[in-house]
């Protein structure tokens, strides 16, 4: 598929359909709009009164306009309301439409859009973005394609001329996405964190970034008891993945990425039980895979910041080695950590990834995780938790949230919650209470950084939706990239 800009006029337009973007309440067709109604015999006008279309977001109706017109089918979707338009709206919304046209067997199709703010670039960005997001399908684990169907070759961006480059972003972007995807919707025993490392190693190959593999025994010297304690029922090895991006010239900022990289997490001995979401854990890679995700599009992108990717990757399982409930792990902090469960295992794999981070030397750090039920059960699955005792990187990523559409809503760290996770024996246990079970959990992160700006995102909701959602079709997301793309991109503003 190709996505061009076009200067061809809207009355000129040919090609198999025509999406029209409308805004709610202002659905009457005119200047332009009128004209082109009267070269389709009027029929735009009869269709938006006989479906009652009020131009509400996302909202999409259809019609075949005459032959002869050069134009097979037209799409109109809503936008909602002018003066709410996001640039959200407009992916939303281009994603919309590029599942109309698919199911309408459209091979070429046009939009023609209004600006977001008046910015052609972000504008034809977030339109590319929405389309690319929407029609992507993953078919590795099918022995056959099940959809042998017409396929969209071309999309056209009206009135976007000379926005080339900022399509080609939205596909770089997208490209990150899209491998965060396939990571996550893998099970674990095609992504394990041997073929994590890999991953890491192809992107590194294939755009000169630097990549350090630290295995069992670099990781034993580094002291990372947390992490090595997870590690050491599972017959597969341990990968301490790091990262580099190094812009050419002196990095205006530099800065962490880290995901949460558990390629299966079974509970370990606090196995989980029926009704748990077990036969679901291979998603409990999510934080690595938007970390892979963000390097691959980090890459392409090529920001003036400096930009770390780290993932302490292995599977919390059960054998003879399993660590036991009660056991006590140093981290390479020297805090030593009371399992109280062993299901609270990302935090402890993280442990280790921050205060590795934090000798770095950097800007800031932002961790991601698919850490805690009790933050689906605060925010709902849309929605991911952000973390953080520092404002400064709270409003960046909120910022970059913003852009990207990604939702995410910062939550308290409670310092007082810190006496749940208080040992009789040991510093801290790994495990609080159940109230407030996301917000302990993020006040036992706090205790590996000391000295870099740090924020924490739960994204154990968004990782993955069972059904169809906005420009995400069912399965796994992405979620992550682009907020983290948008994050190093304006850093370094
Ligand atoms: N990986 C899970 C969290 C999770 C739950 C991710 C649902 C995605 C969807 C994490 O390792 C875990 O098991 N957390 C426990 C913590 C508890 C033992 C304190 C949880 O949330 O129940
Ligand atoms: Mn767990
Ligand atoms: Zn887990």
């Amino acid at each position: 598929m190709t996505i061009q800009p076009s200067n061809t006029p809207l009355l000129e337009w040919a090609g198999d359909s025509l999406a029209i973007g409308l805004f709610e309440d202002a659905v009457e067709l005119t200047g332009e709009l009128a004209t082109l109604d009267q070269k389709f015999s009027g029929v735009l006008k009869e269709l938006i009164a006989e479906e009652e279309f009020k131009g509400k977001a996302n909202s999409t109706i259809f019609t075949r306009v005459g032959t002869g017109s050069g134009v097979r089918k037209v799409i109109l979707v809503g936008l909602g309301k002018l003066e709410a338009l996001k640039l959200d709206t407009l992916r939303r919304a281009a994603a919309a439409v590029a599942r109309v046209a698919k199911k309408q067997k459209s091979k070429i199709l046009g939009f023609s859009f209004p600006l977001w703010n008046n910015d052609a670039a972000a504008s034809a960005q977030a339109i590319a973005e929405g389309v690319e997001l929407a029609l992507y399908q993953d078919i590795r684990f099918k022995s056959e394609p099940e959809d042998k169907g017409t396929q969209l070759e071309t999309v056209e961006l009206l009135g976007f001329s000379g926005e080339e480059a900022a399509i080609n972003r939205a596909q770089q972007i997208v490209s990150g996405v899209i491998l965060a995807r396939q990571l996550v919707a893998a099970p674990a025993n095609a992504v394990t964190p041997i073929t994590l490392a890999e991953t890491a190693q192809a992107i590194a190959n294939e755009y000169g970034l630097q990549l350090q593999i630290l295995e069992r025994e670099d990781c034993e010297k580094l002291g990372m008891g947390a992490f090595l304690g997870v590690a050491q029922a599972s017959d597969l090895p341990p990968k301490f993945i790091h990262l580099t991006y190094k812009p050419e010239g002196r990095p205006k900022k530099k800065l962490a990425i880290i995901g949460k990289g558990l390629t299966f997490d079974s509970g370990g001995l606090n196995i989980k039980g029926a009704g748990s979401g077990i036969e679901t854990m291979k998603i409990d890679m999510g934080g690595a895979a938007a970390t892979l995700g963000a390097a691959k599009a980090i890459a392409q992108l090529k920001p003036d910041s400096e930009v770390h990717f780290i993932s302490a990757a292995t599977e919390n399982m059960i054998s003879g080695h399993a660590m036991r409930p009660g056991d006590i792990l140093t981290a390479s902090n020297g805090k030593t950590i009371e399992v109280n469960n062993t299901d609270a295992e990302g935090r402890l794999t993280l442990a280790d990834a921050l205060v590795y981070a934090d000798k770095l030397g950097l800007d800031a750090i932002v961790d991601l995780a698919t850490l805690t039920g009790a933050n689906v059960i605060a925010l709902g699955e849309d929605i991911a938790g952000l973390y953080t005792p520092d404002d400064a990187v709270a409003s960046e990523l909120e910022k970059a949230a913003q852009t990207s559409g990604e939702k995410i809503w910062r939550m308290p760290m409670e310092e007082k919650y810190f006496e749940g996770l208080k040992s009789g024996i040991a510093d801290m246990k790994n495990t609080g209470p159940r109230p407030g079970g996301s917000i302990t959990a993020a006040l036992f992160l706090k205790e590996f950084v000391k000295e870099t700006p740090w924020a924490h995102l739960d994204i154990a909701g968004p990782v993955w939706t069972d059904k169809e959602n906005g420009y995400n079709g069912a399965g796994a997301t992405g979620y992550g990239v682009r907020t983290l793309v948008d994050w190093v991109l304006g850093t370094g503003e």
